[in-house]
């Protein structure tokens, strides 16, 4: 398929795209439709029915669902919101657009997912929400943080950009258990628009709020120089929604895809020693893949490893640095040790290629090669 030959280099990530995506974008180009119009609003309709929930907004990128989310809840200067230090920067940085302080919180150390008792020693009076993130696709413990949000009046913002199609210790869908819920379709995500993203109302008027905001400040009925109030342009055009309906119609297939690579790279990985490979799954729990991320023993020289992939054209990366970190973040007094968890996870994790069409000898390929950049 495609072409790929086995000496080729092996990217970190591919999407996806083929004759059904190109027939849709190419309904939208002819339709002259090309922002606001009906295949945004199957977009919509068709993803919410995937993950069954009433509603779902389309916005232009998972940072901007998240934006929105935040203004949503109300969150404002004053307000601190607990969350997990182990994340894409834009979990905390959402924060940071509305005045609100990020309060990290350690995570555990298999889920690498913000651990409930860590959140309920970070509470104070100024909290005002919770904003876990399903880090790498697998469910955050949200029945034990929506039973603290429940008692401290905490509102629940969900960062669900890495997990569409994770199911929780209930068995959910993560996103349908009611909260606010962001998702993202960059290019490398479970499935991808170019750049978008979806929130999840937690009702239709949160909803009809979201669709304003995202619009300048527009109300349905409102004409285009009319303004309900404060707004912004989060809109995702109708030809990257276009992108998105067929590859909501595929996304079992690119789901059941990532699980049987991520299951070749288990049993290639399994017998290394100095690797340990990803939980897939924990009773009713199930990761949604979107990066295949190894933890590497403490003594190994990651950036060694990475150059001896490298030499034979595979890409690695160290994933994730820890957000706390980042200077803007140490503007409020965040530092290195606060987080020994997160921090030692970033320290020693490393992601490998993975897509939905990586062969088994690609596979093989990079556990070989990972074996070897270790001896
Ligand atoms: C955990 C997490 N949150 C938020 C985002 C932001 O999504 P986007 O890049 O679409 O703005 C991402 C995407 O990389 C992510 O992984």
């Amino acid at each position: 398929m495609g072409g790929q030959a086995d000496t080729d280099p092996i990217p970190l990530a591919r999407p996806e795209i083929g004759a059904r995506e190109e027939e849709l974008a190419l309904e939208v180009l002819r339709s002259g439709r090309l922002s606001l119009g009906p295949m945004g609003e199957r977009f919509e309709r068709e993803l919410a029915a995937w993950l069954g929930v009433g509603d779902a907004v389309a916005v232009s990128s998972g940072t901007t669902a998240l934006h929105l989310g935040v203004r949503a809840l109300g969150w404002g200067p004053g307000d601190e919101v607990l969350t997990s230090p182990f994340s894409f920067v834009a979990s905390a940085n959402c924060l940071l657009y509305e005045g609100v302080k990020p309060v990290f919180c350690d995570v555990d150390p298999v889920t690498l997912n913000v651990d409930p008792g860590a959140v309920e020693a970070a509470l104070s009076e100024r909290s005002a929400g919770i904003l876990p993130v399903h880090i790498f696709g697998f469910p955050a413990a949200m029945a034990e943080l929506e039973a603290l949000a429940a008692r401290h009046g905490l509102g629940i913002l969900e960062d669900a950009c890495e997990a569409l199609g994770a199911v929780d210790s209930e068995g959910r869908r993560v996103g349908a258990r009611g909260n606010l819920a962001s998702f993202a379709f960059y290019a490398n995500k479970q499935m991808t628009t170019g750049e978008g993203g979806m929130i999840v109302p937690s009702d239709p008027g949160v909803a009809a709020r979201l669709r304003s905001e995202r619009n300048q400040g527009r109300a349905p009925d409102m004409g285009w120089l009319d303004h309900g109030g404060l707004g912004f342009n989060y809109r995702l055009s109708d030809l990257a929604a276009a992108l998105g309906v067929a590859q909501v119609e595929r996304l079992d297939d690119l789901l059941g895809r990532r699980a049987a690579v991520a299951s070749l790279y288990e049993q290639g990985l399994s017998q290394i020693d100095a690797v340990t490979t990803p939980l897939a799954e924990r009773g009713a729990e199930r990761r949604s893949w979107f990066v295949y991320v190894v933890r590497l023993a403490d003594d190994v020289d990651r950036d060694a490893v990475i150059a001896a992939l490298a030499e034979r054209g595979i890409a690695a990366k160290a994933y994730l640095p820890c957000i706390h970190l980042f200077p803007h973040l140490r503007e409020l007094g965040y530092r290195e040790g606060q987080f020994p968890v997160a921090e030692a996870a970033a320290a020693h994790s490393l992601a490998l290629p993975f897509f939905p069409a990586m062969t088994e000898s690609q596979v093989a390929s990079v556990c070989e090669a990972l074996a070897r950049s270790l001896t």
